[in-house]
């Protein structure tokens, strides 16, 4: 006896990477570079090392389940400067909760928007294709139905609400976007987020913002979705919306298991009663760190250097081919191959370069095309030098 929707979720990229790429070996003597997975490589700043260690006491305690009062209002305060808010618009105690990490509480997104029913039928839960698979997850498991919204070169890689049928709107209960977006390095402009927000509360829908890489560009600071509410305003500008941000591609640490989500008042406190049931709490030595770390921006800006040195010395090199272009956000190539998936096994049997197909991150469409079907992803998370080797590897293997 089990749950059998989780039948219908066997299919994680990184299980269908392992099966396509375990059946060989990388040529002997070379040394592999893993590319495949978006796990941040620069140096975590090192005045967190004293932060995590002081206070040891603070680990036999059980954490207060939304946060302390001090690392709410440093996420307040980076709120506020982020996106421009006003100094009294953020209420720490009301439109913030604290997560470890946005995985999972993107994931109780769906628990957290999906009724039993609406207008008298199963729900909606629209989110992009491609898209980050911990979404489909939430809205299967939630017991709604997915639809999946095009994001392709057609619609500037990211979901265009206008094209939604009638029906599946009506039926929706959650939406997902993610800007700067995974896999494709896409940003939502501000006036997507504005009509996102705005189909969100004509039909009634939680709007769920993943900007866990917002802090990760290259060239303009990506607009969020706490600028669309800012522009639309209004008594309460964060209706019907949810914004999660991280720590984990911001400051470089994937393990420290430290996020935020923030929006509007009933949707948070709904998620804390959600939290109470199902949440891991953050450590309270984590909490203190994160706090210091939301702080500083002298960290994040050395980071986004690093990423710009790299984009800029990948793209040099790869000089527009497969399509190869500088992303609004995020550290991920991007690149049309033509086969993601023949490209992934030629780079790991004949280079020792191990990224993702695209076809891994998407569904088929109706007429059974897959929109990341002719695309690798290659997250750009080592140093300089690697960089340039797995370049080298990536256009000798595949020119
Ligand atoms: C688009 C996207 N959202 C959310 C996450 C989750 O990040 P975390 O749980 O580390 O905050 C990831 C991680 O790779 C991601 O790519």
């Amino acid at each position: 006896m089990h749950n059998d929707i989780l039948d219908s979720l066997s299919d994680y990229p990184f299980d269908r990477l392992r099966a396509l790429l375990n059946t060989t070996e990388p040529p002997a003597g070379v040394t592999p570079i893993h590319m495949q997975i978006g796990e941040p490589k620069h140096a975590a700043p090192e005045f967190i090392a004293p932060l995590l260690t002081e206070n040891m006491s603070e680990w036999g305690r059980y954490p207060p389940p939304n946060g302390t009062e001090d690392l709410r209002s440093a996420i307040a305060d980076w709120l506020v400067k982020r996106y421009d808010l006003a100094p009294d618009s953020i209420d720490p105690s009301q439109h913030i909760a604290i997560v470890s990490g946005t995985r999972e509480a993107l994931f109780m997104a769906g628990l957290l928007a999906v009724p039993t029913e609406k207008h008298g039928v199963q729900p909606t839960v629209l989110m992009p294709n491609p898209f980050y698979q911990v979404y489909v997850g939430a809205g299967a498991l939630a017991r709604a139905e997915v639809v999946y919204l095009p994001a392709g070169p057609e619609t500037g890689f990211q979901p265009d609400f206008s094209h939604v049928a009638a029906d599946d709107l009506k039926r929706a209960a959650l939406a997902y976007i993610n800007t700067p977006a995974n896999p494709q390095g896409s940003v939502a402009t501000l006036k997507q987020l504005k009509t996102a927000v705005g189909y969100a509360r004509e039909h009634n829908f939680m709007l769920a913002v993943d900007e866990c890489y917002s802090e990760i560009y290259t060239g303009e600071k990506p607009p969020g979705l706490f600028d669309a509410c800012r522009e639309l305003g209004g008594d309460n500008p964060f209706a019907n919306t949810l914004v999660f941000h991280s720590l984990s591609k911001r400051s470089n640490l994937p393990g420290l298991r430290s996020g935020f989500v923030a929006g509007d008042p009933d949707l948070i406190k709904l998620l804390l009663r959600l939290r109470q049931y199902g949440g891991a709490q953050v450590p309270l030595p984590v909490m203190n760190t994160s706090a210091a770390l939301w702080r500083d921006e002298a960290h994040v800006e050395a980071s986004r250097d690093l990423y710009r040195a790299k984009f800029d010395l990948a793209l040099d090199m790869l000089d527009g081919k497969f399509k190869a272009s500088r992303p609004g956000g995020g550290f991920y190539l991007w690149l049309n191959v033509e086969d993601g998936e023949a490209a992934a096994y030629k780079l790991w049997a004949e280079a020792g370069l191990r990224v993702l197909p695209g076809a891994y991150l998407a569904r088929d469409n109706a007429d059974g095309t897959n929109p990341g079907a002719a695309y690798i992803r290659m997250a750009l998370v080592h140093d300089l030098d690697t960089t340039h080797d797995a370049i080298t590897r990536l256009l000798a293997t595949l020119a």
